[in-house]
């Protein structure tokens, strides 16, 4: 044991917990999925039942692979160390796709094409140029931190560890602007009524799912049935439910 000791701490920061292949999670019959399940509409607690455009997905794609979908909420900015640690099978919870995180993990093909926009109260910044000098809020861990820093600077962010505290400060005063997912903040507008606006596309990304890093059959699997729904409407009935849009890339 003490000899294994900094074997198993340096395989931990490595990540390199052995992931289930896809054999393995057939056999169970069940994939587990991993999200951060406070990004409505992407995935959600109504009450104590998950919901979201990528709920439905991930059932979907999980029905493909002939399995039950087990999902877990937890914070996003441990995802993806859960996720090398083979907590989760799967992360389904709008990632970016990174060079960094590719370092990390095995994205699939992008399951939707998004942006991060800015939010501001009535009579607040709205434009990459009127951010100069504001201090901006987003949550921690997301590819919105580095892309507002390089308009405002790090010292002017301003990272909580969920989305619904940054919405807080900002509609509280305490940030002049906030950065988030695109449709993530019109949700958030709808609810804020009026008390908010939205401003430009601060910058676009592709959101992937992300498998163990040389998890190659999994991650097979889940781009074939991913193709496989877009193919047969399944997708874009999902979409249209959430977004009245099909979201896929063009
Ligand atoms: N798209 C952003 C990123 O990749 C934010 C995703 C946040 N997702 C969430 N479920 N809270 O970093």
């Amino acid at each position: 044991m003490k000899r294994l000791l900094p074997v198993m701490i340096g395989a931990a920061l490595l990540g390199s917990a052995q992931a289930r292949t896809l054999a393995e999670i057939k056999k169970a019959g069940v994939i587990r999925i991993g999200t951060n399940a406070e990004f409505k509409p992407f995935t959600y607690f109504e009450g104590l039942s998950m919901r979201g455009f990528e709920y439905d997905l991930g059932n979907a794609i999980a029905s493909q692979l002939g399995v039950r979908a087990e999902w877990t909420s937890q914070p996003f900015d441990n995802l993806l160390i859960s996720l090398n640690g083979d907590r989760f099978d799967l992360v389904i919870s709008s990632h970016g796709i990174t060079p960094e995180r590719q370092k990390a993990v095995d994205f699939s093909t992008p399951h939707y094409c998004s942006g991060g926009v800015i939010v501001s109260r009535p009579g607040g910044p709205k434009t990459a140029a009127q951010l100069k000098g504001k201090t901006v809020a987003t949550q921690v861990g997301t590819t919105y931190v580095g892309e507002i820093a390089k308009v405002v600077g790090t010292k002017n962010v301003r990272t909580f560890p969920n989305n619904a505290d940054a919405l807080q400060a900002l509609r509280a005063g305490r940030v002049d602007a906030m950065v988030n997912e695109r449709f993530y903040s019109l949700e958030a507008l709808k609810t804020a009524k009026g008390k908010l606006q939205q401003g430009d596309l601060l910058f676009q990304e592709k959101l992937g799912m992300a498998v163990a890093k040389g998890n190659s059959a999994l991650l097979k699997a889940v781009n074939g049935a991913l193709k496989t729904v877009q193919v047969n409407g399944t997708y874009a009935k999902i979409s249209k439910s959430y977004f009245g849009q099909d979201i896929r890339c063009r």
